[in-house]
């Protein structure tokens, strides 16, 4: 417990967890995965994917951190199950991969900032042409990472929780000011109707799958960030409870997110499969749209806080491999921050480079059976993000429910939580853990791998 910073009140660790949820994945990965998905059809999996699966998952995860009171990687071994320590680890390969692109995005996030500070609303035009100058790019990028691994080498209760808790208010308030004005133009209801009524023909294994992704990488689970979160969180405060807020706060963040977009989107005629780049096609043609004074107003702070929230996130990625190398390896704080973020780093150079720089990394790989190629972002996210992660869920629900065992389990989410043993909530949340995870995610993996990468359809 020595030198093991806590979290100084409940609602840091709210903010804290929060603050890593709520992120890119909230207001850029969200929108664009449900331009793809097709709209509505992919909002409701996903919203049923978070509370049915994932917020048992989440609750999890903050128990089996708060009881070892250790990360991801050292955790397991912590409780008594050395075996189980290669989850942890897997945990913390894959937030390492996730950073190494993410950090990539925060820094164009960063640039769009910088650009639109500028005055420069025609940014929205020219998202390939600022990707693929990676110099400008890339010092964005390094940036971003040096304030990431300045704020992680400070210790946990300093850097974290100030930063969340003043940000995050002001980031969904200027959100829900958005939506307002997105509903005040003309051809907004296409876009709500796009974004709200679904069209179950358009219903695939594909749509399931980045769906699943999507809420894991969006509520940070399956890699055991919580894990490492709940180590700090102080005896008797209620993760039921506290779970169930991160839970509707990154939901709800994302959903008005999504109700945000897709009437800009239809206002301006945008095709919502743009992919990655549709924020950034999409917004700034809208803080055009009101006036250079409020426009370069409210777009910089967008894109500010935007980066706030991207910065909530990467510290929660980049605390995983430090609070290995600390727990693990002995090794001091401000060692191990550095030493991860330079690895990070050049993991990330060929995100960099895979956005229209570098054919090689454009057209990095062909998957069996398909034929157009995909840039090695979109690769990694297809293996750590939509494979990895629910693959990490499943590992630890079965972790709680058969070697832990429920009684453990149960009993750490009681502690500070006085009704929940024996409540409705008690037993569905182990019908989740038990029956649902398992299942469900076992066969989305077994299904998605086989279909994805070797072209092997069996629904
Ligand atoms: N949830 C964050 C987002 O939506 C990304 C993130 C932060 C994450 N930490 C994580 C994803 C841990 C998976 C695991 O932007």
């Amino acid at each position: 417990m020595a030198n093991r910073g806590h979290f100084s009140s409940k609602f840091g660790f709210i903010a804290a967890a929060a603050g890593s949820a709520v992120g890119l994945g909230n207001i850029w990965k969200f929108p664009f995965e449900v331009g793809q998905g097709g709209g509505a059809l992919f909002l409701i999996i996903y919203l049923i994917f978070c509370f049915v699966l994932c917020y048992p998952i989440l609750i999890t995860e903050i128990s089996i951190g708060r009881k070892s009171e250790k990360s991801a990687a050292v955790a397991f071994d912590q409780l008594g199950y050395k075996k189980w320590t290669f989850l942890g680890k897997l945990g913390v390969l894959c937030g390492v991969m996730i950073l190494s692109f993410y950090n990539v995005v925060a820094g164009w996030v960063f640039g769009y900032f910088v650009e639109i500070v500028k005055g420069n609303f025609d940014i929205g035009n020219e998202f390939g042409a600022f990707t693929t100058n990676i110099w400008r790019t890339g010092i964005y990028s390094i940036a971003f990472l040096v304030f990431t691994t300045i704020i992680v080498s400070q210790g946990i209760t300093k850097g974290i929780e100030k930063a969340s808790k003043i940000l995050m208010p002001v980031l969904i308030g200027i959100i829900l000011l958005l939506v307002f004005y997105a509903f005040t133009l003309p051809n907004s209801g296409a876009g709500v109707e796009y974004y709200l009524v679904p069209d179950f023909s358009k219903l695939s294994l594909q749509v399931v799958y980045k769906a699943l992704g999507q809420s894991f990488f969006s509520l940070s689970l399956g890699l055991g960030a919580l894990i490492t979160y709940g180590s700090y969180l102080e005896r008797h405060e209620n993760i039921v409870f506290s779970g169930a807020l991160i839970t509707l706060a990154d939901v709800g963040i994302a959903f008005l997110a999504g109700l945000m977009i897709f009437p800009f989107v239809f206002y301006q005629g945008i095709d919502p499969e743009g992919g990655a780049a549709l924020i950034f096609q999409t917004m700034p043609g809208i803080f055009e749209s009101m006036g250079s004074f409020w426009g370069i107003f409210i777009g910089g702070l967008f894109f500010l806080l935007l980066s706030f929230a991207a910065l909530t996130s990467t510290i929660s990625l980049l605390e995983l491999p430090v609070a290995y190398f600390v727990d693990q390896k002995k090794w001091k704080r401000k060692r191990a921050v550095w030493v991860s973020g330079l690895i990070i780093f050049l993991l990330g150079v060929p995100s960099l480079l895979g956005n229209g720089y570098s054919a090689f990394f454009t057209e990095f790989i062909t998957y069996f059976g398909t034929d157009s190629p995909r840039d090695y972002m979109t690769f990694i996210g297809d293996v750590f993000i939509d494979t990895l992660l629910p693959l990490g869920g499943f590992l630890t629900a079965i972790f709680a429910i058969h070697v832990w065992k429920k009684g453990n389990l149960v009993s750490e989410l009681s502690d500070g939580a006085d009704n929940f043993a024996g409540s409705w909530l008690n037993t569905y949340i182990i019908f989740s853990l038990k029956y649902i995870a398992p299942v469900i995610l076992g066969a989305i993996f077994i299904f998605t791998v086989l279909e994805k990468f070797f072209s092997i359809s069996i629904l």
